[in-house]
């Protein structure tokens, strides 16, 4: 079954968050084999080591590339934060990388005043800084780390009181400061995007960077002649390096279908 992700597109994230970024490259390229890698044996990448965060991202990225794949996309902002720099250097593919929606956030706010929710490792890296030095002039960006909600996504837990609970915990200080626009700094978050929303309010505006990182792979692809000549359907495979047991559950759920998801061997 592995030879057959030879000329697929590899996507990978620390969980099944990218999932949220495969189905935007799924409905923007739906001729293409795509493979997806959730690395949830290791997750959250958030709380970890940049070492550790770089060797897994490395790992994956290089299984990715053994199996032949034409392009490899970090659905991952803490992994593109961190690493995408390291992999691209050692990757003779195109690498594409989702990060923190801070640009378009700044040209969308009207109070001036932007939140973005990711992990602390993303709200601590020096990429984030450099996006707020480039693009936060005149405005206030309010980086906010929010530790535990990877791990309610790995479970699918989308909707109890606790996820609720921790969601109020991380954003009201930003409605206190005024901020009308969230980034979803995290792939693994919009599969929070109603509760956020209803935590939030209706008048906040949510950004989710996944269709535009969909956009730009397309673009990528396309310069390099390497767009699917197929006129089929492409398919779509499922890896877990976690439980896969488990992953099949929550990937499902997910995904909105179900689907088999493989041992990362
Ligand atoms: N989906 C990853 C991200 O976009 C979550 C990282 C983690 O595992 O903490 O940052």
């Amino acid at each position: 079954m592995i030879h057959t992700l030879r000329d697929a597109i590899g996507v990978f994230d620390s969980g099944v968050g990218g999932l949220s970024v495969l189905r935007a490259i799924h409905a923007a390229l739906p001729l293409e084999h795509l493979v997806y890698v959730a690395d949830s044996g290791h997750a959250p990448y958030g709380d970890q080591s940049e070492a550790h965060i770089t060797q897994r991202t490395l790992t994956v990225g290089k299984w990715l590339a053994e199996q032949g794949v034409k392009a490899i996309t970090i659905a991952c902002n803490t992994a593109t934060v961190v690493a995408a720099q390291t992999l691209r250097e050692q990757m003779h593919l195109p690498v594409v990388a989702i990060e923190p929606a801070i640009k378009p956030a700044v040209a969308l706010t009207r109070s001036g005043v932007v939140g973005v929710l990711a992990t602390r490792q993303t709200v601590q890296s020096a990429s984030v800084a450099s996006l707020v030095e480039r693009y936060g002039a005149n405005k206030r960006i309010l980086l906010q780390g929010c530790p535990g909600l990877v791990e309610q996504v790995e479970r699918a837990d989308l909707h109890s009181p606790e996820t609720e609970a921790l969601l109020r915990q991380f954003i009201t200080p930003l409605l206190a400061q005024g901020a009308d626009t969230l980034v979803l700094g995290c792939t693994h978050y919009p599969f929070l995007r109603d509760t956020i929303q209803r935590v939030a309010g209706d008048n906040i505006l949510l950004l989710d960077p996944a269709e535009a990182v969909a956009r730009e792979l397309s673009r990528r692809l396309s310069d390099t002649g390497g767009l699917s000549q197929h006129t089929a359907p492409g398919q779509v495979q499922f890896f877990s390096s976690g439980d896969v047991a488990q992953a099949q559950t929550v990937m499902s759920h997910l995904w909105g279908a179900s689907i088999s998801v493989h041992a990362l061997p």
